[in-house]
């Protein structure tokens, strides 16, 4: 059987990390496993704790000069472990480490295993509603961004385990707390695997999550958008979109204050203007990986095409939830343009520029 290898990253928690090795050891003893730890140097005296279990226990001990960080601390561990499975828990004991043998079984059928608070039967305890509005909202942006983790309920937990091979070769670079996030996307992988599991209330010491932690991960977040070229792509589509808008709404006004051409002309104008400088935009920048694909006048036919039928599908799309099912109409007018969009993303994609 696989050798499994536990970082621990810690940060004062004296007070936990006995009960945390005791619980690990009852429920593990049967496995070849080994206990990381990976202290900052902290003031509480965690660190020398540590070494001390590590007499009785299968334990190695990382001393780091000082607070540096949850995410790297981790990356760390990984190097410090010798098992072909690696995984992570909180010393705190808000991850109970009791699911490890199950998350451990599950890794059979898996590249990664995801304790996780959103499936059936997971979830949490004792957050404010504040706290679960900003972890909710903080998981939709990957989801949204990154196909490939699109299905993953819970990209990130902090209570994992995967195939040690998943990292091999990727230099994993994260700012802050969210190391599964940076292994998802820029890991290889190609089964993840959710178990259940709650996140329990803090019964010693006190979190270290705040506003500078919630800033830490946007810039992450953006720093894995520049580095994937597929969320890059959509990205720039989107900005060339908005442009469109500026352009179409520009000219229109140009049209009929300055020059003072008919207002049922100068739309039709605005429109088609529009899409011709969204379509030297995406060529020249979006897509211009892919400009080998058909001439540029026959590109500039399929884009004009696309947006058309995209036009009709935000009109369709309006008056399907505005009119059929009642839904308030700025909203449906929203939700069109975001259907629209994404047509005309993927049609751009698989079509115009293929
Ligand atoms: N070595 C080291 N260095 N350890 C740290 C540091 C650090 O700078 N900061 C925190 N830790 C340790 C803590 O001692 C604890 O074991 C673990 O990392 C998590 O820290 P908490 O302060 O308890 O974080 P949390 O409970 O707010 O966040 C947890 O839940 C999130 C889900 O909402 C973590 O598990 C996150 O990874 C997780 O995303
Ligand atoms: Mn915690």
């Amino acid at each position: 059987m696989a050798k499994l290898s536990i970082i621990v990253p810690t940060y004062n928690e004296v007070e936990s990390l006995p009960f945390l090795a005791d619980r690990i050891h009852a429920c593990l003893c049967e496995f070849d496993y080994e206990l990381i730890i990976v202290d900052d140097n902290s003031p509480d005296g965690t660190g020398a704790l540590a070494e001390e279990l590590s007499q009785e226990k299968p334990i190695k001990v990382v001393h780091r000069e000082g607070k540096l960080g949850l995410a790297s601390a981790v990356i760390d561990g990984f190097n410090h472990a010798s098992g072909d499975v690696l995984g992570v828990i909180d010393a705190d004991l808000q991850h109970p480490p009791e699911y490890i043998p199950e998350l451990f079984r599950a890794i059979d059928g898996a590249d990664i295993v995801i304790a996780s608070r959103y499936v059936n039967g997971g979830g949490v305890e004792g957050w404010t509603f504040t706290r679960e509005f900003i972890s909710r909202g903080a998981k939709f942006a990957p989801q949204f961004l990154f196909a490939k983790i699109r299905s993953v309920k819970d990209p990130l937990s902090g209570f994992f385990l995967f195939r040690k091979k998943a990292i091999e070769g990727i230099e994993l670079n994260p700012i802050g707390y969210k190391i599964l996030l940076e292994i998802l996307v820029r890991g290889n992988h190609s089964e993840v695997a959710e178990v259940p599991y709650v996140f329990k209330g803090r019964e010693r010491g006190t979190s270290t999550f705040n506003a500078t932690e919630q800033v830490n991960y946007l810039k992450h977040l953006w720093r894995l958008i520049r580095s994937e070229h597929e969320t890059r792509r959509f990205l720039r589509f989107c900005l060339v979109g908005a442009s469109g808008v500026i352009v179409n709404q520009g000219t229109y006004w140009l049209l009929t204050r300055p020059i003072g051409i008919n207002d049922t002309v100068a739309p039709i104008i605005g429109i088609e203007l529009s899409i011709l400088s969204n379509f030297v935009l995406n060529d020249i920048w979006t897509f211009r990986d892919r400009r080998q694909a058909g001439s540029i006048p026959a590109r500039a036919l399929k884009f004009n095409l696309t947006c058309g039928a995209g036009a009709v599908l935000n009109y369709g799309v309006f008056l399907l939830l505005y009119k059929v099912f009642g839904v308030d109409d700025m909203l449906s007018y929203l939700i069109g343009i975001g259907v629209a969009m994404l047509f005309n993303y993927f049609f751009s994609k698989w079509w115009t520029w293929r």
